[in-house]
């Protein structure tokens, strides 16, 4: 278990100072993979580095596991090295200099960890060979560290991160190195590693197709504050604010403003596009008395079609003006009315053959319509 709360870090620089984490507070679970989720600069490597001891918080107060390893309160701070975590940077931080038994031995040779007994050289045989194999690297021990792949180099930091046994493991973007394809598998065994060891990380990444993929829980952080917070698939369809919704993927933003609501959410909105019906579960009285608001809708829950389809609400009648074929969707840019609208159609489930200038029928499912205020 993971417990932050009101954590600030503002970084002095000769003009002025670069407030980083501002006021952010979270906890994550026993084995619960948790993603620190936000643009360049927001502040996640910020909130990792206190996590593990590395930056010196201005404020707040840090739990990890049984230990409250930072306190403004009582300004007690535990050092690094006896903080229960494991952790793996970007950059692999692997010593050229060692072989992979040697690189994942280092910190195990370093001495007390959690107030253990110094392990002997046995114990640390055993406890590297018992990383490796986590990592599928059992039998790599002897190879030089710069006869190693990207990919490689990458598990052998994640074997130096697990191989004392901590509670805890904090990844600041370890895949962002690698190639496409490599990061897809890795990602994969990651989720994998965790979750059979179930060990409780917080994982620190811009990338939000990886955030989707890998956790239990997402945050995203926006300019050192903590925006929004759920489960991959909630924050993905249902976002509460126009930023998230953005971040997370592609997302229409049609503006306009709630002409009638219904007590149980339904309702109907003026937008660029036409009037759109929508039906949600979020509280009617909020929005009619913000008066403008926007409906957020993904390009892929939109369907295009040729033929007006049977249903009578939220059709549209649109113009095709850019497609971009993607391999599993086409990417169509439609202009319809005043608005323009992104359209991913299903290459495999559409009858569609879409070029541009072609007039096409779109529906807009009002389940899909995310209704959020228009800040
Ligand atoms: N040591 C430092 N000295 C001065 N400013 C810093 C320092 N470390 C970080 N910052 C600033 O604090 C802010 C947050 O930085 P941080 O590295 O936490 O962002 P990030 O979300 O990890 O970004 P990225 O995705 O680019 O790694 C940035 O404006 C950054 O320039
Ligand atoms: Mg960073």
């Amino acid at each position: 278990m993971i417990r932050v709360e009101q954590l600030h870090k503002t970084f002095q620089l000769d003009k002025g100072g670069v407030r980083a984490v501002q006021g952010v507070g979270f906890t994550v679970n026993e084995g619960e993979f948790f993603t620190l989720l936000g643009p360049s600069g927001s502040g996640k490597s910020t909130i990792l580095r206190c996590l593990a001891g590395l930056e010196h918080p201005d404020q707040g107060e840090i739990i990890i596991g049984s230990q409250h390893v930072f306190s403004s309160r009582t300004k007690h701070t535990v050092p690094p090295e006896e903080r229960p975590i494991g952790m793996v940077f970007q950059s692999y931080a692997i010593w050229p200099h060692m072989n992979v038994f040697e690189n994942v031995a280092f910190p195990l040779k370093r001495g007390t960890k959690h107030g253990q007994k110094r392990l002997s050289e046995g114990q640390i045989a055993e406890a590297v060979a018992e990383a490796l194999k986590k990592v599928n690297l059992a039998g790599m021990e002897y190879r030089p560290a710069t006869q190693l792949s990207g990919g490689q180099q990458q598990r052998v930091a994640l074997a130096r991160a697990l191989a004392h046994r901590p509670a805890v493991l904090l990844l600041d973007e370890p895949l962002s190195n690698l190639d496409a394809k490599l990061r897809e598998e890795m990602r994969e065994e990651l989720r994998e590693l965790t979750k059979s060891l179930n060990i409780t990380s917080v994982y620190v990444t811009h990338d939000q197709v990886e955030a989707l993929a890998l956790s239990d829980r997402i945050a995203v952080l926006m300019e050192g504050a903590l925006v929004a917070e759920g489960l991959p698939f909630e924050l993905y369809l249902h976002p509460r604010d126009k930023r998230v919704a953005d971040f997370l993927g592609a997302a229409n933003v049609l503006e306009g403003k709630i002409l009638k609501v219904e007590p149980n959410g339904e309702g109907v909105m003026q937008t660029g596009v036409g009037t759109l019906h929508f039906s949600s579960d979020s509280p009617a009285a909020a929005w009619s008395a913000q008066g403008k608001v926007a409906a957020l809708v993904r390009p892929e829950a939109i369907i295009c079609a040729a033929e007006k389809p049977g249903s009578a609400e939220n059709i549209f009648l649109g113009t095709i003006q850019r497609v971009t074929f993607q391999g599993s969707v086409f990417n169509i840019l439609l202009r319809i009315n005043d608005a323009t609208l992104r359209v991913f159609c299903d290459v495999y489930n559409s009858t569609l053959l879409p070029s541009a200038g072609q007039k096409v029928y779109v529906c807009i499912p009002r389940e899909h319509v995310n209704v959020v205020g228009a800040s």
